[in-house]
């Protein structure tokens, strides 16, 4: 099968490549998926980069590739909730990268039924990012009604996400975003966007419950001064000061990163076919032209999601 692969740390344009890779053995609990889309994340240019490290040295050549959506073509001996022919997506596991290529084995446990309203392009870009949002306001920030959130980088695939859902919930949302991305913004239920390049977000000290950070460095140690008392910086960007600050402003801290699920994605399918979460796509590459696909996400760029088909 065709794949897209990564022969050493280096620049994308040296090192990967679209090569014809032995199948995987499949795992009494994977789906064997014929993938029909899958999406960029920058996970996968800073692995390629060797910014990120894969998750071993020896695994080389890499597979490419951390999410996506297709077709159930085969089930493992003891997978009983998925069947051949189910329209799936899903966020394979770290260590078993490589949906961008014709097929992927996928543990049944981290793939669900792709969202009906969505197309498989579109489909292929949530759930990596759908997952850190849902985790981060979820899990880490613990959201309620009524709670004030700041998010950085708003436009941003990951930062969409979390506007979206937060909507959801029933947050006060203020987003920072580039002034031509606000009227996108509000439209996806932002309450107020406040353009990064112009102005400053800490006009009001003290006011947010939370802060969703994508962004980091120098804004994230601008936000500390911005939570209330008691309030939760989750950051997907790491946060280098976190005990110090956390102790300083009386806040709770929350690095982390974001882990596969199945059960949740099964949840955010529910929610984008009730009209309350969508993907935007910035770009649609062909499976050979991988290279151009890693290289548009790098550049910063991106407005959504750049997304790899695979040709029939
Ligand atoms: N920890 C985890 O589990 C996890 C999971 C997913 C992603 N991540 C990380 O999270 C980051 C974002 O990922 P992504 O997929 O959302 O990337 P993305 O789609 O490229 O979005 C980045 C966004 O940040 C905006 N931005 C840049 N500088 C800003 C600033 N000073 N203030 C406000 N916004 C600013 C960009 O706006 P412009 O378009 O105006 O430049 C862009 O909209 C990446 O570093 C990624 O590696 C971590």
């Amino acid at each position: 099968m065709r794949a897209a692969i990564s022969e050493s740390y280096g620049k994308i344009e040296d090192v990967v490549r679209v090569s014809t890779v032995d199948e995987p053995a499949l795992r009494p609990t994977d789906l064997w998926v014929e993938v029909r889309a899958a999406s960029v994340n920058p996970i996968d240019w800073l692995i390629v980069t060797g910014h990120m490290r894969g998750p071993s040295e020896e695994a080389f050549p890499l597979r490419l590739g951390s999410d996506g959506a297709g077709v159930v073509c085969a089930v493992g001996s003891e997978v009983t909730e998925f069947k051949v022919g189910d329209e799936v997506y899903f966020r394979v596991a770290p260590d078993r990268t490589g949906t961008f290529a014709e097929f992927v084995a996928v543990d049944a446990a981290l793939a669900a039924r792709k969202p009906a309203s969505a197309s498989f392009v579109e489909s292929a870009g949530i759930p990596l990012v759908a997952l850190t949002a849902w985790q981060g306001l979820v899990e880490q920030a613990e959201v309620a009604a009524g709670q004030r959130l700041l998010v950085h980088g708003g436009a941003g695939a990951v930062g969409a996400a979390v506007v979206q859902l937060a909507r959801h919930f029933g947050l006060h949302i203020t987003a920072t975003a580039a002034a031509e991305d606000a009227d996108y913004l509000r439209e996806l239920g932002a309450d107020r966007v406040v353009d990064y390049r112009t102005q400053a977000f800490e006009v009001f000290p003290g006011v947010y419950d939370v802060v969703f950070d994508t962004v980091g460095g120098a804004v994230q140690e601008r936000s500390y001064a911005v939570l209330a008392r008691g309030g939760t910086l989750v950051s997907i960007v790491g946060a280098p000061d976190a005990k110090q600050q956390a102790y300083l402003f009386d806040v709770q801290v929350k690095p982390f990163f974001m882990r596969p699920d199945g059960d949740q994605l099964t949840r955010i399918a529910e929610l984008v076919d009730a009209g309350a979460l969508r993907s935007r796509v910035d770009s649609i590459f062909p499976l050979e032209n991988v290279r151009e696909a890693l290289t548009r996400s790098a550049s910063g760029r991106a407005k959504g999601k750049v997304v790899v088909w695979t040709e029939v």
